[in-house]
Order: structure tokens, then C-alpha cells, then sequence
């Protein structure tokens, strides 16, 4: 996985059609995502359930780029070794999951996984700073999580912005989860992030069937939010 800041477009496959997700990563990835990313949830630190590693596992030969496998579960350590076993090159963990983050990044690094940190919309930003040199990663929660589908919680923006100063010149990718659309995806490209999840406004109106909707969302979203960050570069380099 090389490292860059251009806009990614990360499709939830928690909005896809749960009984052919090898066909819906596939569709996804013809139509011109970047990442696949892969909703974990366990009844008990969101409330919904959804999958595990066998699941990961099994799409994983149907997705030849990225598999970004976001873990909404605790405790979280004992299953970093099946989660890396499945296939997936990002595991991202909740900070708030635990109360030793510091020590399941360094197990997720350990297992040969980028490591990603996600942060509720209740935690600071500032919960980051002793983390900022274990990870690959920070994702920023623009809904509590859970559900797909749900609003975008607008003061997580400036949070977005202060993320982006806090990690200057490191190789970290902030990525932000949760009501990514076309109307929302310029602002938070604009504060500093650059892999965007987007389930239901990928999926919606498409099918495997009529995979070609999935590319027009994908490429909505792509231009809304490359526009915005690009304004915004050239907006600071005045
Ligand atoms: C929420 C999940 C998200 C979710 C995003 O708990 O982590 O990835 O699927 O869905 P939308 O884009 O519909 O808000
Ligand atoms: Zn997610």
C-alpha cells in the first residue's frame, strides 16, 4: 500500500446485498472505488451485529485493491491476529473500545496491518496525540456507529481541521465515516481528508445488476470532494 493524499472513495459494504458481497466488491472496484471498506460489529460496543474474520476472509479473493476492515467491537485484542489472517491490509480500532489502545495498535502493527484509530464524535481530538506515531491511519466519526445511513454530524469538520494540523508531514491518512454524500464530502475533503466511506450514497439506486449507478455515486462524490480539496490548497497557499 503506498502512501497519498489524493481523494479515495472507501464504499461501506454494510449498504451492499449481504448474500453477494463477493459480486458487490467486485462491482464496486469495476466501477472505480478505491478501498473496500468492511463494517465489523459485534451487539456489545455498537448495537448491531453484523460479521467476522471467516466473513473477511471469504470476500477477500473477490478485491484486488484495499481491504479496510473498520472494527466496532470489544474487546478488540484477541481477534487482531484473525482479522490479519483474513486478509485485510487496514484493521482499525475504536479508542474507545479499550483501555489500552496504545498496546492493540502495536498488536495491529505486529500483525503485519496498518494500523487505524477511530474516534467517536464525544472524543477530542486531542485523545490522539500520544498515538499519532503508531498509526496509519485515523478515522473520524461523522455518526456514532452502528448504522448505516444516518446524518452527518457537522461539528466533526473542525475536528477533521485539527487532525490535519496535528499530523503535519506524517504518512497518516485521515479518513471520515459515516453520511458521506456529495453535499458532505467537499467539507471535510476541505478541512484535510482524504479517504471518504460512503455506503448508502454509493449503493443507493444500484445493484450488481445495474452496477453502472455505483460509478456515477463514486464519481459524484470523487469530484465534489477533489473540487473542495483542491480550492482549499490553493486557497492556503495564498
Ligand atoms: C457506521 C459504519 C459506516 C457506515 C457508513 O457505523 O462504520 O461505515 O456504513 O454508512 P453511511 O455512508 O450510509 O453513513
Ligand atoms: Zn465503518
Amino acid at each position: 500500500m503506498s502512501f497519498d493524499r489524493s481523494i479515495k472513495i472507501a464504499p461501506s459494504i454494510l449498504s451492499a446485498d449481504f448474500a453477494n458481497f463477493g459480486a458487490e466488491c467486485a462491482a464496486i472496484e469495476a466501477q472505480g472505488c478505491d478501498w473496500v471498506h468492511v463494517d465489523v460489529m459485534d451487539g456489545h460496543f455498537v448495537p448491531n451485529i453484523t460479521f467476522g474474520p471467516a466473513t473477511c476472509a471469504a470476500i477477500r479473493p473477490h478485491i484486488k485493491g484495499v481491504m479496510d476492515v473498520h472494527l466496532m467491537i470489544s474487546p478488540v485484542d484477541a481477534y487482531i491476529d484473525a482479522f490479519a489472517q483474513s486478509g485485510a491490509d487496514v484493521i482499525t480500532a475504536h479508542l474507545e473500545a479499550g483501555p489500552h489502545i496504545h498496546r492493540t495498535l502495536q498488536a495491529i502493527r505486529g500483525a503485519g496491518a496498518k494500523a487505524g484509530l477511530a474516534l467517536n464524535p464525544g472524543t477530542p481530538i486531542e485523545a490522539v496525540d500520544y498515538l499519532l506515531d503508531m498509526v496509519d491511519l485515523v478515522c473520524v466519526m461523522t455518526v456514532n456507529p452502528g448504522f448505516g445511513g444516518q446524518k452527518f454530524i457537522q461539528s466533526q469538520v473542525s475536528k477533521v481541521e485539527k487532525l490535519r494540523a496535528m499530523i503535519g508531514d506524517r504518512p497518516i491518512h485521515i479518513e471520515i465515516d459515516g453520511g458521506v454524500t456529495v453535499d458532505t464530502a467537499p467539507l471535510v475533503a476541505a478541512a484535510g481528508a482524504d479517504v471518504l466511506v460512503a455506503g448508502s450514497a454509493v449503493f443507493k439506486g444500484g445493484s450488481v445488476h445495474q452496477p453502472e449507478v455505483y460509478g456515477q455515486n463514486i464519481r459524484a462524490i470523487r469530484a465534489a470532494a477533489t473540487a473542495a480539496a483542491t480550492a482549499a490548497a490553493s486557497k492556503a497557499a495564498v
